[in-house]
């Protein structure tokens, strides 16, 4: 087999996607325990932003350190690579997460076994779900007094559109919770609350009826195991991996991260089933992992704070072939030929200058402000990977430039933030006047803070009355289109990459527009060809 061909079935890139406080960084130190990545608990910072509070964030923008290296986290199990890439939970984040899953190709859905599925968890399913991407679900916090396994099972199927597949069970829960069945390997794990950093004992059961587990478990909760997984074998379907891969059916699996139970399970469990990196569709054609011509994209690009250094690092995920240190690439998007020198991969705890790198890694690549998310990389052929769209923002307000004489520094610094997918830019086409969407309301702030802090640029906001941008798809030459424009004239912006967009002041708007004009056709998603 070439060298290539085994490092890509060495790898498996995924994210955990999670509702804040479901257990998202708990589980990833767990992982990266397994994986002998780190020592101990706590080594892996959570970079998660407490709700609205824009000094966390700043502390977390200062401590960039850290936030850049757990952006991945790589480590290694069972003979195999996995990239751990980290999705923020914060709503007001959600489009840098939504970016990131476009490089995971799979996903770990945690879920809080009290909370059930949380509004997050449901838009990040739902993205995933658009994207087929295969999915295991990891029911957290059993150690804690919860909902209803079965419940849970149907909330997950109902809420979040899934068809579920119960690998593992537990054994009562909270204060009786005694341990898991696992239907994978086909035993039973013990809770031993007093180990809690540790792996609990577990005992081989083939065959359920068998007496030992009246013994082990008592004879009620041997009973009640053994008709829920009756319940099981006529309710759920049968595992079958090619549905799992195809996204129609994922696997459920119950535990604690925080006193590692069950994490083994999910970790084995995935690492029979999720796949390793697979092909990606281009402008032009499918480009496979094993093709020996390298080929990755952008999907995020992380600033530096320090004000003196105002060099960038761009995340690529490579689709294909080898990425070498030092040779020349071309960045599709300007035809322009590009080297890097210091090429980074990264581990739980640190990053290093690699020499080369395989399809499912990501690289960092120093960026003095030539990348936009979405950028294409190739060994010279102009393809273009799709699948990095915008989604509409829920906030707009006009930015007003508030020192006349650093105007050049303000333009400069709005237009890399943007590359950087901080938030959206549109320019009206009216008079030219720039409007800033983002996601949540701090980003405002922190796009304020570094501006300044960045450029030297200061800015305002001005409120602005907007309730979605929508994508403009219409023949721009029709008398329908003509009208449209002229009764919208003060309503159609421009994006940053020059698509039209009529920013609607209300659903009511939407619909109306939608009647009135039956051949124009509104998205709120900007990638629609
Ligand atoms: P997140 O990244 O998804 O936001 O969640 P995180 O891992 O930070 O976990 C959120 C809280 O839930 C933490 O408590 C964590 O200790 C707790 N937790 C995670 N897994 C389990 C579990 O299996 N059982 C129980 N009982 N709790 C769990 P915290 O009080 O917010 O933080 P900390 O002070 O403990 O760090």
């Amino acid at each position: 087999m070439s060298e290539l061909l085994e490092q890509i079935q060495k790898r498996k890139t995924f994210g955990i996607i999670a509702h804040p406080d479901a257990g998202k960084t708990t589980l990833t130190e767990k992982l990266l325990l397994f994986g002998g990545a780190i020592q101990e608990a706590g080594a892996v910072k959570s970079n998660k932003v407490k709700k609205g509070a824009t000094s966390d964030f700043m502390e977390i923008e200062r401590q960039r350190g850290i936030s850049v290296a757990t952006s991945v986290l790589a480590f290694e199990y069972r003979g195999h690579k996995i990239n751990i890439l980290d999705t923020p939970g914060h709503k007001d984040f959600a489009e840098d997460t939504y970016r990131t899953l476009t490089a995971v190709d799979s996903v770990i859905v945690v879920v809080d076994v009290a909370k059930g599925v949380e509004e997050q968890t449901e838009k990040l399913v739902q993205v995933c779900r658009m994207r087929n991407i295969p999915m295991i679900v990891f029911i957290n916090k059993l150690d804690r007094e919860g909902k209803d396994a079965f419940d849970l099972l149907d909330e997950v199927e109902q809420k979040l559109g899934l068809t579920v597949v119960p690998l593992s069970l537990p054994i009562g829960m909270g204060g009786d919770f005694q341990g898991i069945y696992n239907l994978w390997e086909k035993n039973i794990e013990f809770f031993l609350e007093e180990k809690k950093q540790r792996v609990g004992e577990s005992v081989k059961i083939t065959d359920v009826t068998d007496p030992k587990v009246d013994e082990l478990v008592g004879e009620k909760a041997a009973a009640t195991l053994r008709e829920e997984l009756e319940l099981i074998e006529s309710v759920y379907p049968e595992f079958n991996r090619d549905d799992y891969m195809a996204g129609n059916q994922q696997p459920v699996f119950f535990g604690s991260a925080l006193n590692n139970f069950g994490v083994r399970e999910l970790l084995d469990a995935f690492i029979d089933i999720a796949p390793n990196p697979q092909p990606k569709e281009s402008s032009i054609r499918l480009v496979r992992p094993e093709e020996p011509q390298f080929t990755g994209f952008v999907f995020k690009i992380h600033a530096n704070m320090d004000p003196k250094h105002r060099d960038r690092l761009a995340f690529v995920k490579i689709v294909s072939g080898t990425f070498k240190r030092n040779e020349n690439y071309l960045l599709v998007r300007e035809g322009k030929k590009m080297k890097f020198a210091a090429p980074s991969a990264f581990f739980a705890d640190k990053k290093e200058i690699v020499d080369q790198s395989f399809p499912g890694d990501i690289v960092g690549l120093h960026d003095t402000g030539n990348f936009r998310i979405g950028d294409t990389l190739t060994a010279g052929e102009k393809l273009q990977f799709k699948g990095i769209p915008s989604f509409s923002p829920e906030h707009f307000r006009y930015i007003n430039n508030d020192d006349p004489l650093k105007a050049k520094q303000l333009a400069k610094g709005v237009d890399q933030l943007m590359d950087e997918g901080v938030a959206q830019l549109f320019t009206l086409e009216m008079n030219g006047r720039k409007i800033i969407g983002t996601v949540g309301a701090l980003q405002y702030e922190v796009i304020q803070y570094r501006l300044e802090h960045e450029y030297g640029a200061k800015c305002s906001y001005e409120p602005l009355s907007i309730h979605k941008a929508c994508w403009v798809e219409a023949d721009e030459k029709s008398e329908e289109f003509k009208e449209f424009a002229r009764l919208k004239q003060r309503f159609l912006a421009r994006d940053k990459y020059n698509q039209l967009v009529f920013l609607a002041d209300s659903s009511f708007t939407i619909h109306m527009t939608e009647e009135k004009f039956p051949s124009i056709k509104l998205h709120f998603i900007s990638e629609f060809k």
